[in-house]
C-alpha cells in the first residue's frame, strides 16, 4: 500500500515536471502560470507559482525603485527566474550552492543557466552583489547565516523576499515579514494568489 502510494506520487511529480518542461520549451510561461499552481507535485521544481498580476507587481516594483536587473540567490531550478524574465523583460541571474547536486541525474531540470557558489562567498559573487541597480531576490530561502552574508556584500537598494506568511505552516528564514534588519523598510507587498505566500519588497533606509 505504502509503496503503491509513493509510486503514484512520483508518477504525478514526473507528469508535472514533463508538463512544465514541454511548456518551457514552447516558451509558454503563461501556460505554466495558468495550469501548475495547484498541482500537488509542483514543489519539485518551484515553491511558488505567481500569477500574471504578481509578475506585473514584481516588475513594477523593481523598475519604479530604479533597478534594471534581478539577482536571485538560492534559485533552485530557475523556473521562477525564467518566468520573471519572460513576464517582465528584466534580466535575471540565478545562484545556487552545491553544483554537484544540480548536475546529478536525480536533480530536477533547470530553466536558466545556474551560477554556483561555494558556501563561503567568493569574488565572482561579491562582484555581482556590488551593483546599485540590482534587486536581490530570495525565494523560499532557508539559510539565515548565508542570507546575512549576502546582505553584507550587497550594495543595492532593493531586497525582495518571497515566502510563506504566518499561518501557512512552512518555515523559511528570512520570512517575507520577518526581521531583515534595520537597514531595510517594507516598500510594498502582495500575496501570491490566495496561497498565504507573499512577495515582500524592501528598500534601503537612506
Ligand atoms: C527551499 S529551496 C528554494 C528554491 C527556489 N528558490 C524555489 O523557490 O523553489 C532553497 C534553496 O536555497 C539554496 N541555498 C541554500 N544555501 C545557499 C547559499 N549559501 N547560497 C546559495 N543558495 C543556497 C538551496 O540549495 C536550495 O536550492
Amino acid at each position: 500500500m505504502f509503496s503503491s502510494l509513493s509510486m503514484l506520487t512520483s508518477t504525478m511529480e514526473d507528469n508535472i515536471v514533463n508538463h512544465i518542461v514541454t511548456l518551457y520549451q514552447g516558451g509558454d510561461w503563461r501556460g505554466i502560470v495558468k495550469t501548475c499552481h495547484d498541482h500537488p507535485g509542483r514543489n519539485r521544481v518551484l515553491w511558488v507559482f505567481p500569477s500574471e498580476e504578481n509578475f506585473r507587481f514584481l516588475g513594477d516594483c523593481v523598475r519604479s525603485l530604479g533597478c534594471d536587473r534581478v539577482f536571485s540567490v538560492g534559485c533552485g531550478s530557475g523556473l521562477l527566474e525564467w518566468m520573471i524574465i519572460q513576464a517582465t523583460d528584466l534580466p535575471v541571474t540565478g545562484l545556487e550552492v552545491d553544483g554537484a547536486w544540480w548536475h546529478c541525474k536525480y536533480a530536477p531540470p533547470t530553466f536558466i543557466p545556474l551560477l554556483f557558489t561555494p558556501p563561503t562567498l567568493e569574488k565572482d559573487t561579491i562582484d555581482l552583489l556590488n551593483n546599485t541597480t540590482t534587486a536581490l531576490l530570495f525565494c523560499y530561502f532557508n539559510n539565515r547565516p548565508a542570507f546575512e552574508e549576502y546582505l553584507k556584500y550587497f550594495s543595492g537598494n532593493v531586497l525582495i523576499i518571497i515566502g510563506p506568511g504566518d499561518g501557512k505552516g512552512v518555515h523559511t528564514d528570512p520570512k517575507p515579514f520577518g526581521d531583515v534588519g534595520d537597514d531595510w523598510k517594507l516598500y510594498k507587498f502582495e500575496e501570491v494568489r490566495n496561497s498565504y505566500d507573499f512577495i515582500a519588497v524592501y528598500c534601503k533606509n537612506k
